[in-house]
């Protein structure tokens, strides 16, 4: 079966793309290329982010895909600043003007924190305000379904406590050398699927030597492995590319990780991410 036809479903009955297209660094004025080109090979389902810049692209890919809107699965997420009703609401529309859309498929937080503060402060308050325009959205059928991202159990059980609507999904970074087991297990038992995001490290893991003796030992690429591997854990992965060849050759993943070769992956550790450590994301806390 090819990859990019299977789905999961959310606790809420929407079905997802298990593999998707991450749009992270892809300019707004190439993203409708990369979209179309993506679509074209099989794609359906397509991340993006407020932060990203690059909505309006995205959207214009969308639309002028070679299939119908309601095929493509489209994801954004609320920058990681908004923490406040108003401005939430008033940003979730402004997400639907950018990318020229009646629905989102799913719109996450992007962030438990603004950026400069990642894993700082306390904006449990402000993570409910956020969760209740998404909520109020949701309900007014702007979003099909609604999430977090980086989201840690502490941050997740703030936003239960008050839900109206149970996060159907929470976007963590996931990767061979960084399995957070405990997070993946803990949303499986509340329902939230979770999302990939750098499956391949950013690019990192073309580096490890462990990554690079288990990709030719499969006769598949490092990035194959990597996409590959995130799936069998039971997540959606979210490989980036801009380049429609790597789009092509990463939805070829047809193949089984052996079980002590995922354990291998999933107790690999200190992946160095290099120039990109500066990220909040990456910083390791
Ligand atoms: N929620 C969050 O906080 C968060 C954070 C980070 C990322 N994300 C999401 O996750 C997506 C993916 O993460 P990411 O962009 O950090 O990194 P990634 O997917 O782990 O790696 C992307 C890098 O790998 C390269 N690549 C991909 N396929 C390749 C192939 N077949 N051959 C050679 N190089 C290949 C890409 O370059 P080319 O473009 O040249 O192929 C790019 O440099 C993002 O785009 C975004 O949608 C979310």
């Amino acid at each position: 079966m090819n990859t990019l036809n299977e789905t999961y479903t959310l606790s809420n009955g929407v079905s997802i793309p298990k593999l998707g297209l991450g749009t992270w660094f892809i300019e707004n004025e190439v993203a409708a290329d990369a979209v179309r080109a993506a679509v074209g090979f099989g794609y359906r389902n397509i991340d993006t982010a407020q932060a990203y810049g690059n909505e309006r692209g995205v959207g214009e890919g969308v639309k002028s895909s070679v299939v119908p809107r309601e095929e493509i699965f489209v994801s954004t997420k609320l920058a990681a600043e908004i923490k406040d009703y108003d401005q939430a609401l008033a940003a979730i529309d402004g997400s639907l003007r950018k990318l020229g859309l009646d629905y989102i498929d799913l719109m996450l937080i992007h962030s438990p924190q603004p950026w400069d503060d990642f894993r700082g402060g306390d904006y449990a308050d402000g993570n409910r305000q956020a969760w209740r325009a998404l909520e109020d959205a949701y309900q007014a059928g702007k979003l099909r379904s609604i999430g977090v991202s980086n989201f840690l159990r502490p941050d997740l059980e703030n936003i239960l406590s008050e839900a109206r609507v149970s996060p159907q999904v929470n976007q963590l970074l996931v990767h061979a050398g960084n399995t957070p087991s405990e997070l993946l297990s803990y949303c499986g038992d509340k329902g939230i699927l979770v999302e990939a995001y750098s499956p391949i490290a950013h690019g990192a893991l073309f580096k490890n030597a462990s990554v690079q003796a288990l990709a030719k030992k499969y006769g598949v690429s490092v990035p194959q492995l990597c996409i590959r591997y995130t799936l069998q854990l039971g997540t959606v992965s979210l490989p980036k590319t801009g380049n429609p060849e790597h789009m092509r050759t990463n939805a070829e993943v047809n193949f089984e990780i052996s079980t002590p070769d995922m354990d291998l992956l999933r107790g690999l550790r200190d992946v160095d991410y290099g120039k990109h450590s500066s990220f909040p994301v990456y910083r390791g806390n």
